[in-house]
């Protein structure tokens, strides 16, 4: 499975932020909002990653991010020249694709809690995977209708009479056929090409799944200022309380063996004294333990 990472837009809802960086490079409480959905794809085990964003964007992803190699995975860049719509993703990164099958994530969407995003990357087997959450405001997002069996009866973007309380996030599993789809679509009223079109061509064809995200799991996009607000009080929050963090690629990497102990160290080493640092250390430190206990065990 390849992954992309949807980093374009105008992030117009966001000015006077949006003059001083990117959307998906603002803060989100200790980390650049890019960090969150990279750490999702690493986590569900994804190493080949394309990161899409605008041309006056990309020169400062790439030397935030580099070639990915830090974090033991490969990292390619694509231009969108305008934003005309999520699906046109898989037009614009058509040759990374390839047959497929791909995780596309949207840059500025959040999610936490549970494992029901890897265990859905590992059980694809094709077609489509897409995902369910219950919202109080469904009408901002692609509204999914589900049949009593929690199949997919209906696809809506942004309705403005919901038929469910059920958003479609940002993370989207589709097979190779996902690039042929997108090239047959025509832009909405919106003049955009819209993934909720490509779903529901999935839908048509009898290939759509659907997992609803259980009540634990947190989704939360961050696309205005009152959303990047909460966003980052969410992720205060849960920091504080429980002494992890999320959004951590170096973490993910270790813990999806990316990354050897060794590797994670020395990579520790070139941080400058800070929380993050002191984090990754505690991290590092468990692992070290977990090893010797391992080692000390008689055989
Ligand atoms: O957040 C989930 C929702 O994302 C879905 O429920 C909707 O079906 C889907 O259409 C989308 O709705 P939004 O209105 O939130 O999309 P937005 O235009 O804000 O774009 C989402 C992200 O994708 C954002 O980080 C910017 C990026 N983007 C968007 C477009 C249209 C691009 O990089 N290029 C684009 O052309």
């Amino acid at each position: 499975m390849k992954g992309i990472l949807l980093a374009g837009g105008s992030g117009s809802r966001l000015y006077p932020l949006s003059l001083v960086a990117n959307k998906q490079l603002q803060p989100v409480y200790d980390k650049p909002m890019v960090y969150y959905p990279l750490t999702v794809l690493i986590a569900g085990g994804i190493r080949e990653i394309c990161l899409i964003a605008a041309p006056e964007d990309l020169p400062r992803f790439q030397q935030l991010l580099g070639d990915g190699s830090q974090w033991g995975i490969h990292l390619e860049y694509r231009l969108q020249a305008r934003p005309e719509g999520i699906a046109q993703t898989f037009l614009i990164a058509a040759d990374f694709i390839g047959d497929g099958p791909v995780t596309l994530i949207l840059g500025d969407n959040l999610f936490f809690g549970g494992d029901a995003l890897p265990r859905a990357l590992a059980a694809f087997q094709g077609g489509a995977s897409i995902f369910a959450y219950h919202v109080t405001n469904p009408s901002s997002y692609g509204v999914v209708e589900l049949d009593a069996s929690g199949q997919a009866r209906s696809l809506e973007e942004k309705p403005a009479s919901p038929r469910s309380p059920f958003a479609v996030p940002g993370v989207y599993l589709y097979d190779g056929q996902v690039v042929e789809i997108a090239r047959s679509l025509k832009p909405s009223s919106r003049g955009e090409l819209e993934v909720t079109d490509v779903n529901r061509e999935y839908l048509r064809r009898g290939q759509l799944q659907v997992t609803r995200l259980s009540r634990g799991f947190a989704w939360l996009d961050a696309g205005t200022s009152t959303s990047l607000f909460d966003a980052a009080a969410f992720v205060q929050t849960i920091e504080k309380r429980q002494g992890i963090k999320l959004g951590c690629p170096e973490e993910a990497a270790l813990r999806r063996g990316f990354l050897s102990l060794e590797q994670f160290e020395n990579l520790i080493q070139k941080m400058p004294d800070c929380e993050y640092r002191h984090y990754l250390q505690g991290i590092g430190t468990d692992f070290r333990r977990a090893e010797s206990a391992q080692m000390s065990m008689p055989a």
